[in-house]
């Protein structure tokens, strides 16, 4: 059975791999790693590592190794299921399908009541005028009285317990404000508030309950915007903000933004059918809610910058595999829908709107314009790329009406392109198949160039994951040799927060290689470096391994590398 990933984060959070370890095995701490005597083979010389930071193990003497879960699985002889149960069993955490709790059933109606408190405190707040400025901001971007109602905008004051003291006046106890990820530790076992001096965006579910908040600064500093964390009632993966109004506008399909206030603007500008994920990149989860809720249509609507772009891009490969009809709306002019609403009006993006173009089209458009079409050759690479498009969509009618468009762009009959398509889609198990097998001669083997920087990268990425979505913005998971490391970076771009929700679909062999690489010493101190230089390698082999002369196109990146570090040549 599969696990949801947020149950796996939850279990990967609340256990540590140190402390279940030491019940078995006598660990010593050696730099930052712990070391011992290996359960799993007979040794004199300790060559079971275990790290701490990682929360992953790997016996460098029999080659065992893997997260809390495998250390379970090997040592208590379970299989993976039963190593999950019992992990979740010393957390206190229920399996999914059991989590009817009474004493969890309760705690979360307590949050859902906290919750709808702090969101009428927050509101009381911005309204009594006590906070002036968070009102003058408001106003100064445009947002009207009635707006700031309809989505329950609030602020909270700079003090450090004010929602705390406020409800803790209502009978909530600290450990339910820290449930909710309201507040936080402070000094002296007190708790003080985890929003302070904030513009307040309360995140409310189609079931019209307030689970989480946004929060804004009005002024400069970092972060601009700090979000709940996941809780027993919000999981941030599987939430659209203002879901619970778009669902039920007249309009056809959603609209899909990237900021809090793009989505307010466009509903004060009358599209209120606009949604926004929650300050990640889509998951899959939202986009099957995209799916359910938009009646299979929608219409990207991110950042004009690069970074918006490529995540649109994304957004509409994963919407397009949900079977759900993407268009992508220009911005051309403006940084964003807000942006471009406080510029040219409602009329203009109306306009925008109806002449926005499925996302398919502007993508075959794009292809036939990036070759010489009248030329044969130009015709033959425009199919092939055209047919690697037209295979990753789900949706049959529409893959029939554009595999119609890409054969009369290419003068062509339809059929010569359907046969293409149905040759990759084939091609692409067989290809899964064969990935699989060479994987796994690769971990037994020497390892590549590339896969070294692959391997370093998710090592990183597990380290900071949103910095690591930030600096690689533009890697897609297609462009890492080894497979199932790609696969791990399509799911840490999804949303996978831990080790143990990543590992989930891995092999044995592929997980015992993983923790092997993160129970290696010591991050480098700059992070973001690090990651850039690996991504560099990344790209640059998965170029070098599409050319057509590799020899030739590894010495012209060398002489550019070396260019750019000023060496002498
Ligand atoms: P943007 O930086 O594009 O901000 O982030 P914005 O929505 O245009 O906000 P304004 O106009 O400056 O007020 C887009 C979204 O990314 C998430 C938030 O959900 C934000 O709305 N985000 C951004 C964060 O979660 N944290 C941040 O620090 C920044
Ligand atoms: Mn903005």
């Amino acid at each position: 059975m599969a696990f949801p990933d947020t149950f796996l984060d939850e279990l990967a959070a609340r256990t540590d791999i140190v402390e279940l370890i030491s019940r078995y095995v006598t660990l010593k701490r050696r730099g930052g790693s712990m070391i011992g005597l290996c359960p799993f083979h007979s040794e004199k010389t300790p060559s079971f590592t275990v790290s701490p930071d990682k929360q992953a193990f790997h016996c460098f003497g029999c080659g065992e190794g893997g997260y809390a879960v495998q250390f379970a699985q090997k040592i208590e002889n379970l299989d993976y299921v039963d190593a999950v149960r019992f992990l979740a069993e010393r957390a206190g955490m229920r399996l999914p399908e059991y989590s009817d709790d009474p004493a969890e059933r309760r705690l979360r109606e307590r949050l859902y009541l906290l919750h709808t408190e702090a969101a009428r405190f927050y509101h009381g707040n911005l309204m009594s005028g006590e906070n002036p400025y968070a009102l003058e901001y408001l106003t100064r971007r445009g947002v009207a009285a009635r707006t700031i109602r309809v989505f329950g905008l609030g602020v909270c004051a700079p003090g450090v317990d004010s929602l705390v003291r406020a409800m803790t006046a209502l009978g909530f106890t600290k450990e339910e404000l820290i449930a909710g990820n309201l507040a936080v530790a402070g000094g002296r076992g007190d708790i003080v508030d985890r929003f302070k001096n904030r513009l307040m965006f309360p995140i409310i579910s189609v079931q019209k309950k307030v689970i989480a908040f946004g929060g804004r600064l009005t002024g400069d500093g970092q972060p601009k915007y700090l979000n709940s964390s996941d809780t027993p009632i919000f999981a941030k993966g599987r939430q659209l903000f203002a879901l619970n109004l778009a669902k039920s506008s007249k309009q056809k399909g959603l609209l899909l933004a990237e900021g809090y206030m793009d989505v307010i603007a466009l509903h004060q500008a009358g599209f209120d059918n606009a949604v926004a994920s929650l300050g990640t990149a889509l998951t899959d989860k939202q986009a099957e809610l995209i799916r359910k809720y938009s009646g299979g249509e929608v219409t990207i609507t991110y950042d004009s910058d690069a970074a918006g772009r490529a995540a649109s891009e994304r957004a509409a490969a994963l919407l397009n595999k949900a079977d759900v009809k993407v268009s992508v709306l220009s911005l051309d002019g403006a940084k964003d829908p807000d942006d471009f609403l406080q510029l040219y009006g409602a009329a203009a993006l109306r306009l925008r709107l109806e002449e926005r173009e499925s996302h398919m089209s502007h993508k075959l458009a794009q292809l036939a314009a990036e070759v010489d079409i009248q030329s044969d050759d130009g015709r033959v690479e425009f199919l092939k790329k055209a047919a690697a498009v037209l295979a990753g969509v789900n949706n049959e009618v529409e893959r029939e009406i554009y595999t119609a468009r890409a054969a009369a762009i290419a003068d062509v009959t339809k059929e010569a392109v359907a046969l293409e398509v149905g040759r990759l889609n084939a091609g692409t198990r067989r290809k899964a198949q064969f990935r699989e097998q060479r994987d796994s001669a690769r971990i037994g083997g020497r390892e590549s160039k590339a896969m070294r920087a692959e391997t370093e990268f998710i090592r990183l990425a597990i380290d900071d994951p949103e910095l690591a979505r930030t600096v690689a913005a533009e890697l897609r998971p297609v462009d890492f040799e080894t497979g199932f490391l790609g696969e791990a970076w399509a799911r840490i771009l999804s949303g996978t927060q831990s080790n143990l929700s990543m590992s989930q679909f891995f092999t044995e062999e592929q997980t015992r290689y993983m923790s092997k690489a993160l129970v290696r010493p010591k991050s480098p101190e700059q992070i973001e470096k690090a990651l850039g230089d690996c991504l560099d390698t990344i790209i640059q082999e998965s170029a070098i391994r599409a050319s057509d002369s590799p020899e030739i196109t590894r010495a012209m990146l060398g002489a550019k590398k070396k260019k750019r570090y000023g060496e002498k040549e």
